[in-house]
């Protein structure tokens, strides 16, 4: 196969740690053309983890699309609010994408998009990432077979975990829906992506409710303080920020972890470098007093073109991450859990069955093993040695996934009013 030299602009968590790293894992089919960040020690980090030439590390995704084209692929990975910018330019430059999710928080930048794409005719995937996993393949197939005849309902709850709502959607870089994305869209594009793509059908209807419960100050406990390290009460705190980035047995430094989401917090974490940016930044903030606005609870109801249905719970108030996903259709039900990599299949004139995803896949790392699958088809495809599959992640079929969100959230807004999805499409 061709080597595709791909350009990666935003060095974060998903740029630098899930997707230029792949370059390790795929050494015969991609390569580093050029990297660029805001942030010098990104750029450093990225140049010493992978040799990249300085003339080829640029301070921004602006400076590098200024220079023409350097590649084959540009990774968009920059944050929310800057995707449609730096995607059209890569566009117009001549690159195809890697798009990172959200498109755009907003519907006529996605629109737009879609139709630069199809224009220029260039090739885009979106990183949903889901629908490369072993899992949702795997659920997929067991649709389309029609292990359980027709799809007439699916009930659909994304287990965001609580620490996780802290961290991105309280203090983080997804807090407040101006400066980013409603979490509806931020979060659950993937989710609205999965029913579309394993129901086959559009969405024709949609109503929401939801709202931020926990994390506003009138629920500060009495003795709180403005950062956990001057606060009375963090003991019996489950959001104390020593506890989710350094004594956490999962998440904490303390304990071994130096990747997601410490390594949000500082470059190359260790207790040293933890403890001085919870001290400092804002991950050591109070999750009652910061400067969040987004919904902690969310549910979204879906009437389907075929007139299925679905119902999607997002919530914060959970302790294990994950999605679960229960199945009713004609002539079975499916349950299947995420987190525990299980699917149990019971048709009704039958022998249940369990399907162990584990048994089936061994790489399983990076959101479920799609992280890896997803860039690697992605090349595949710029390299021209495949075709699009059923789970390629296309603009168009992402757009789709925005548009349940953008109807979710403007159905929230106004008090759980069925939003019929051509306010979007058309
Ligand atoms: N597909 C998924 O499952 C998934 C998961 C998490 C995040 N995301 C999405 O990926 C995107 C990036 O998320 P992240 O967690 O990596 O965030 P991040 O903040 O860690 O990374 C973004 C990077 O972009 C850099 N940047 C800002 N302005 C820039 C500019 N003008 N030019 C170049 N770089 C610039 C920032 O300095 C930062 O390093 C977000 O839009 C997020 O929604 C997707």
């Amino acid at each position: 196969m061709k080597k595709v030299s791909v350009v990666i602009l935003g060095l974060g968590s998903r740029g630098l740690h899930a997707y230029a790293d792949c370059v390790r894992q795929f050494p015969d089919k991609m390569e580093i053309a050029a990297v660029a960040d805001i942030r010098p020690e990104m750029v450093e980090l990225a140049k010493k983890l992978y040799g990249i030439p300085p003339e080829r590390c640029f301070t921004s995704g602006e400076e590098l699309l200024s220079c023409g084209k350097l590649g084959d692929a540009a990774f968009i990975c920059t944050q929310d609010r800057q995707h449609f910018a730096h995607a059209s330019k890569a566009l117009e430059v001549g690159y195809d994408l890697l798009l990172e999710k959200p498109i755009s928080p907003d519907p006529e930048e996605c629109r737009r998009l879609v139709e630069l794409a199809e224009r220029l005719n260039r090739r885009v995937s979106v990183c949903h990432v889901l629908r490369y996993t072993p899992f949702y393949g795997e659920l997929k197939r067991l649709l389309d077979v029609g292990a359980v005849g027709d799809v007439v309902s699916v009930q659909h709850i994304e287990n965001v975990i609580y620490w996780h709502q802290a961290h991105s959607f309280v203090r983080g870089n997804w807090r407040n829906s101006a400066e980013t994305s409603p979490m509806i869209l931020q979060k659950c594009c993937h989710d609205m992506d999965l029913l579309v793509w394993l129901l086959g059908e559009r969405a024709v209807k949609v109503s929401s409710f939801g709202g931020l419960h926990e994390f506003r100050p009138e629920m500060a406990p009495e003795g709180s303080g403005e950062r956990c390290a001057e606060c009375a009460v963090r003991d019996g705190c489950p959001f104390d920020a020593e506890k989710i980035y350094l004594t956490n047995k999962g998440t904490g430094v303390l304990a071994g972890n130096t990747g997601w989401p410490v390594d949000v917090l500082t470059p190359e974490p260790d207790e040293k470098s933890v403890r001085r940016a919870i001290g400092t930044g804002p991950y050591g903030r109070c999750v009652y007093r910061c400067d969040n606005d987004v919904v902690d609870h969310q549910v979204v109801n879906i009437e389907f073109e075929g007139g299925a249905t679905a119902q999607l719970t997002m919530c914060a108030f959970t302790k294990r991450g994950g999605r679960d996903t229960v199945i009713m259709g004609t002539r079975g039900q499916i349950i299947a859990n995420l987190n525990e990599q299980t699917i149990h299949v019971m048709p009704y004139d039958g022998d249940n069955y369990d399907v162990d995803i584990r048994k089936l896949a061994s790489d399983l790392r990076g959101h479920s093993g799609g992280d890896t699958r997803l860039v690697e088809e992605f090349l595949e495809l710029v390299a021209g040695d495949a075709k699009e599959s059923v789970r390629t992640t296309t603009l168009a079929a992402s757009a789709e996934s925005h548009y349940i969100a953008f109807a979710a959230e403007r159905s929230r807004l106004e008090g759980g009013r069925t939003v019929d999805m051509r306010e979007f499409r058309e």
